[in-house]
């Protein structure tokens, strides 16, 4: 395929969230691993402020597994800032590097948000690729903002008769006013241990694992930090299971379930540094040694969870599989999961006979079909007058 006729990706990163740095991994293999006879990249930094700046196209798909992806926050780079929003002037002129990339077209064809977090997986970039009517990857903004806020999610699971471990909410007002009652609640309704953990929070950022009363109220605090609604989830023994789920481009099949993985920590449990700190922090284990009936029923349950929250494109699930009673409960649901090759997501794909390559085409695809599908909806309507 001629270079005009590829399908210009641009592959966005970083994010004001606090998982900016993770993104960089995620986005720096699906740069390099987008089938370069079908699609042209496009990278597209977003720094820790909100500003869009156009990455380095003739390096990036190039870096090898040391080097690292960069943000270059030049100004002659600078795409698009949400400040911009509301002024009457777009405050520069576009460089001459990017009028030359686009001869004056939009830059790319679709979007592949390779973010995690806050603002960019909360439903809020996928609110601003609607309004400009781009093609994106993944999950729409009602699955996107559902899965990213654990209590909404965790309410609808509850609501189609999946099992969920007890759970109080506790909200920035509230912890303001009735801190000793909201800690004795806790300490009679769940006991401890407890997980405390922040309602809009991937990674693990701001969870602690609080063993003693004593230490409920740091946590608490540590977590309201980074959320105005936090959780405190009665801790469980538990494997830790994950099914990746993938959409079929007939809209009449069911979505592709993944076998089951298993996470197995090495740390207290599976924290940030576990997850990206320490090189031997979990291991992965494929196909989770479970028996098929138990690998049957967490496959079933991932794709009523993808059904009911609305998912379309990805989403992984996470599950809990309670060692004393062998019952499965969901833990939460990933709709832009970690994304470099030795990630759960493209891991279990593979196991599943979808290679990284592939599943990114698919989804690229995917991204496509849905938005030819919406652009047939009929935005207006002729009520005739009688
Ligand atoms: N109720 C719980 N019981 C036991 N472990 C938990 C519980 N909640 C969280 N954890 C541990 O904390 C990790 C991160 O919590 P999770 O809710 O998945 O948040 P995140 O979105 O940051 O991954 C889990 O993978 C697990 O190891
Ligand atoms: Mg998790």
């Amino acid at each position: 395929m001629n270079s005009s006729k590829k399908i210009r990706v641009a592959v966005l990163y970083g994010g004001r969230s606090p998982e900016h740095e993770v993104s960089l991994q995620s986005a720096k293999n699906i740069i390099q691993y987008l089938d370069p006879s079908l699609f042209e990249v496009i990278p597209i930094g977003i720094d820790k402020q909100g500003t869009w700046f156009l990455g380095d196209i003739s390096q990036d798909k190039q870096l090898t597994d040391t080097q690292e992806l960069k943000l270059l926050r030049d100004d002659h780079r600078q795409l698009f800032t949400p400040d911009w929003i509301g002024k009457s002037v777009v405050p520069r002129q576009a460089s001459e590097l990017i009028t030359r990339a686009t001869k004056n077209q939009r830059l790319f064809d679709v979007v592949f948000p390779a973010m995690h977090g806050a603002l960019c997986e909360d439903g809020a970039i996928q609110g601003l690729f609607e309004l400009a009517d781009v093609p994106y990857v993944g999950c729409g903004i009602l699955s996107s903002a559902i899965g990213m806020d654990k209590d909404v999610a965790k309410r609808l699971a509850i609501q189609a008769n999946i099992d969920v471990h007890p759970y109080k909410v506790i909200k920035h007002n509230q912890w303001q006013t009735q801190a000793a009652e909201l800690c004795q609640q806790i300490q009679k309704q769940l006991g401890f241990p407890v997980f405390v953990k922040p309602a809009n929070t991937g990674s693990s950022i701001g969870i602690t694992k609080v063993k003693t009363p004593d230490q409920l109220p740091c946590a608490i605090e540590a977590a309201l930090q980074l959320d105005n609604k936090i959780l405190v989830e009665k801790a469980i023994d538990a494997m830790e299971l994950e099914i990746a789920v993938l959409e079929t481009p007939s809209l009449e099949a069911e979505p592709i379930m993944s076998v089951v993985g298993e996470v197995k920590p090495r740390h207290e449990f599976y924290s940030y540094a576990a997850k990206y700190l320490d090189e031997h922090g979990a291991k992965l284990i494929i196909p989770a040694p479970i028996t098929a009936e138990l690998g049957a029923q967490a496959q079933a349950i991932a794709k009523k969870l993808f059904t009911i929250l609305e998912c379309e494109g990805m989403a992984r699930v996470d599950l809990f599989l309670e060692k004393s009673s062998q019952r499965i409960y969901f833990n939460e649901i990933n709709t832009i999961p970690g994304f470099t090759q030795i990630s759960m997501y493209p891991k279990l794909m593979s196991a599943s006979g979808i290679s990284y390559s592939e599943l990114l085409t698919r989804l690229v695809k995917l991204a496509m079909d849905k938005h030819c599908r919406r652009s047939a909806l009929n935005r207006s309507y002729c009520h005739d007058i009688e």
